[in-house]
């Protein structure tokens, strides 16, 4: 667990705790006695840098098995993304069986799971990864199985007694599910519910909260014990498609749906654009057409500009080379996994061109070019429209080429392909 120094920065929902506490205390005493704030070692500051796995969903679906999540844990190991800091390995839905109508146990899916979840959390673990669980704050999943609706208690022990890491909790089934009335007691409610059992147990385990984004989680997720928020549709293999309820949403929708929403980011409480379908090649269960190499690397490449959630959806066992180049880019990763924690916001926006900008640590700065057209494009940006002191003189470097690169000076430039991005960190020199 994290120790408290002047450099970290204390949740929200800490501080509001700790000004209520003090507020009843000196209420209630007429004595005036000062509360103290918990000790730094009670207080779970977990995600400090936006969680990295794998989750089971896009190229497995309803075939989701222990044989799956076992090769799966074996091939984050063998093919490096473990070492590139990939570490969790999530079930998505169709883990469970029935919930037992006496004791209100729920099953695990005896079929696919014959030796049983907590089994497979420690085959997870011996390999020195995290593992998680998906479960819905309705009284069924969006798959139709068991929900945790009125069971949050039993369901979170049970899982942190299998050793679980990391939550994914869905939001089908809910009574205000499909409306969009900005209402969000009952997402709220729900949300706590599930937080405050997962606190209770008093292992870290870190709260994935998927209510999609019609009840603005980034206003309320951080202080239900969220340490991400999905703010999405679920994306689906495909570069546009426009935001809807009934179908998946295209990569670059996914974009829109992040900008202006970088305020509510902070380390252990991320905006969660959804999960990657980089290498899925249409081959996955969630389908939707497929997706260029160049435009799986716009996605990798936004993803961490925004300090997204890097949660890998293809078959890890049936890699391209050139999934593994995007997957593996350790300079991309690295500004993902910036320890500023800071989401990049948009600069410039014209004829289907744009510019992004990410404030790194040490004085740096990210600055993605993004091309939407289906034609090749040249951006060409002076430092003041992206917002830079026009007197200093960076450093560029592409972190695709991985090598800096020379730019007219004042001034970014680059060829785009169609649906491309590319990605500078500019130094001081
Ligand atoms: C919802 C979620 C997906 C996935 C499925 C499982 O659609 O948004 O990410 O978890 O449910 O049924």
């Amino acid at each position: 667990m994290t120790r408290i120094t002047k450099n970290t920065i204390l949740p929200g929902f800490v501080l509001i705790f700790m000004v209520s506490a003090i507020g009843c205390q000196n209420s209630a005493n007429t004595k005036k006695e000062v509360v103290q704030a918990p000790p730094a070692s009670e207080v779970q500051q977990l995600a400090l840098t936006p969680p990295m796995g794998w989750n089971s969903w896009n190229p497995f679906g309803k075939n989701v098995s222990e044989k799956v999540i076992r090769e799966t844990a074996d091939a984050m190991v063998s093919s490096g993304l473990k070492d590139a800091g990939f570490t969790y390995i999530v079930i998505d839905d169709y883990w469970q069986g029935k919930r037992d109508t006496v004791t209100g146990v729920l099953n695990f899916n005896p079929e696919r799971f014959p030796s049983g979840i907590k089994a497979l959390a420690d085959y997870v673990h011996s390999k020195g990864l995290k593992f998680g669980i998906y479960s819905d704050a309705g009284t069924m999943t969006c798959g139709d199985q068991p929900g945790s609706f009125r069971y949050e208690e039993k369901d979170a022990k049970m899982f942190a007694g299998w050793g679980i890491d990391y939550l994914k909790y869905d939001y089908c089934y809910c009574n205000d599910y499909g409306s969009e009335n900005n209402n969000y007691r009952e997402a709220i409610a729900r949300y706590k519910a599930m937080g405050d059992a997962l606190k209770a147990t008093g292992r870290p385990i870190v709260y994935s909260i998927c209510e999609w984004g019609p009840r603005s989680p980034w206003l309320w997720g951080k202080e239900v014990g969220g340490h991400l928020w999905r703010i999405s549709y679920d994306v689906g293999d495909k570069w546009d498609e426009p935001r809807n309820e009934h179908s998946q949403i295209g990569i670059l929708t996914s974009i829109d749906a992040m900008s202006d929403l970088e305020r509510f980011v902070v380390p252990g409480g991320w905006n969660d654009p959804d999960m990657l379908v980089i290498g899925l090649r249409n081959s996955g269960y969630i389908k939707g057409g497929g997706c260029t190499d160049v435009e799986y690397r716009t996605q990798m490449s936004m993803w961490c500009m925004f300090s997204a959630p890097l949660m890998i959806g293809c078959d890890l066992n049936h890699m391209s080379d050139e999934t593994k180049t995007i997957l593996l880019n350790k300079d991309i990763i690295a500004v993902d996994q910036d320890p500023l924690g800071k989401q990049a916001f948009r600069v410039m926006r014209k004829d289907g061109l744009e510019a992004w900008k990410k404030p790194l640590s040490g004085n740096r700065v990210a600055i993605a070019f993004l091309n939407r057209n289906s034609t090749t494009g040249t951006v060409t940006s002076g430092y003041e429209a992206l917002e830079l002191d026009p007197e200093i003189k960076y450093n560029v470097y592409d972190v695709w080429k991985h090598e800096n690169v020379k730019q007219p000076e004042g001034v970014i430039t680059a060829k785009l392909q169609p649906h491309e991005c590319q990605v500078f960190v500019l130094s001081l020199n």
